[in-house]
This record gives structure tokens, C-alpha cells and sequence, in this order.
């Protein structure tokens, strides 16, 4: 039940694009292995982190910022996240429960910018130093529905044209394709409760024996 990379925890990511419902679920989630008593670090992406929550502002505001700029920013936050807060916590055998992680900077910078996916992989493998989740959900929607459930534009990402939009659903496939035993795809138009089942499904298998009802 160890995190890849050394820790004792175990380490969960949700991802997907826009209007997926991720911090839903990944709240539920959360809240659900808080009443079984099971210690829990609930922390999302860009962000969870004093400096990282600066550096959000400026990557969700700032449209100056170079594609460049934008990418090694999203690792430096990554890079702040992981070492202050997520291995901590994974050390202390908490679960740890990401909303949005690497696979965020494929999926947009990668596949929606079309930067190179393997400069970003290394990136990411120094913002990440070692760990990778021991699951990642992916909410997957029809890119139309889950803009459309999008009520704020005050996010420059939001504002991306639909191509942009489908390009990172379909990279987010992609990726689930290429590591599929890490990988849960979620029909993110199923009803909640349901998509919190079949999460449930897939986490507690990784749970102490004792937790996973
Ligand atoms: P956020 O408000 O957290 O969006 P969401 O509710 O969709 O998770 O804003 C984060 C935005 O940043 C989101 O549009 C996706 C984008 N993003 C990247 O482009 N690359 C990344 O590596 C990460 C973590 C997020």
C-alpha cells in the first residue's frame, strides 16, 4: 500500500478537463476515508502550499506568460507541493488526496499547447522526484458538457477555444492508455454517487485490511 517513491502512504490523483467534477469527488473521497478514521491530506493543484498558492495566481490570471514560463511555473508549484506537503504526509502514512497532479501538465501543456510531452515528462520527474500516484481517476466528460458546467470565466484555461479543450480530453485518454493499471476512467456523466462507488471501488483494495469497508 505504499506510494511509488519511498513512503509508506498511499498517494491519489484526480484529473480530467474542465467541469468533470473532480474537487467533488475528490472531497468525497476525502470525506468518506476521514469517517472510516483513516488519516487523509486533501490538497489540490497549482496550489496546497504557501508559495504554490502564489504561484496559482499568477498562472491562472497572468496572460503574458510565455508557454515556457507556463510550464515551469505549473513545476515549481508541483516541486513545492511535493516536497513540503505530499511526502510529509505520505511519510506519516496518511492518504493523500491530489486534485489535479502531473499528468495536468501532459494534458494541457502537452497535448492542449502541444509542447514537447518529453520535456514535460522530465519536468515533471524534478518537480516529482521519484513519486508517482498509486492511483489516478479520471473524470472523463464531453469536453461541450463540461465547459458548459463551468459558470466562471475569471480562468484563462477556461477561455481556451473547444480544440484546445479537446485535445486535452483526448490526451488524458491517451495516458490512461499508456499506464492503464494506474489509470481509473470514470464516465463523469454517471450520477455522483455512482462515480464515488466505482473510486471507492478502486481505493480500498490499497486500504489496510481493517479500512476498507
Ligand atoms: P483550477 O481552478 O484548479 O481548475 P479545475 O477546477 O479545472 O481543476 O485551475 C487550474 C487550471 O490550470 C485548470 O484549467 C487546468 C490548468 N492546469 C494546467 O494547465 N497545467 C497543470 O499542470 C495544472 C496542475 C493545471
Amino acid at each position: 500500500m505504499a506510494a511509488t517513491g519511498a513512503t509508506s502512504g498511499v498517494f491519489i490523483t484526480f484529473e480530467g478537463g474542465e467541469g468533470g467534477g473532480k474537487s467533488r469527488q475528490s472531497r468525497a473521497l476525502a470525506r468518506h476515508l476521514r469517517r472510516r478514521g483513516i488519516p487523509v491530506l486533501l490538497t489540490r493543484e497549482p496550489g496546497g502550499e504557501p508559495l504554490a498558492i502564489r504561484l496559482r495566481r499568477l498562472l491562472k490570471g497572468n496572460s503574458t506568460l510565455t508557454p515556457e514560463a507556463e510550464l515551469l511555473l505549473f513545476a515549481a508549484s508541483r516541486a513545492q507541493l511535493t516536497s513540503r506537503i505530499i511526502r510529509p504526509a505520505l511519510a506519516e502514512g496518511r492518504v493523500v488526496v491530489c486534485d489535479r497532479y502531473a499528468d495536468s501538465t501532459l494534458a494541457y501543456q502537452g497535448y492542449g499547447r502541444g509542447m514537447d510531452t518529453e520535456a514535460i515528462r522530465a519536468a515533471n520527474c524534478i518537480a516529482m522526484g521519484g513519486l508517482t500516484p498509486d492511483i489516478t481517476v479520471l473524470l472523463d466528460v464531453p469536453t461541450e458538457v463540461g465547459l458548459a458546467r463551468k459558470h466562471t470565466d475569471d480562468d484563462r484555461f477556461i477561455r481556451e477555444p473547444p480544440p484546445f479543450h479537446k485535445r486535452v480530453r483526448q490526451g488524458y485518454l491517451e495516458l490512461s492508455h499508456l499506464e492503464p493499471q494506474r489509470w481509473l476512467v470514470v464516465d463523469a456523466l454517471l450520477p455522483e454517487k455512482e462515480v464515488a462507488r466505482a473510486v471507492w471501488a478502486r481505493v480500498a483494495p490499497l486500504l489496510p485490511k481493517r479500512d476498507r469497508l
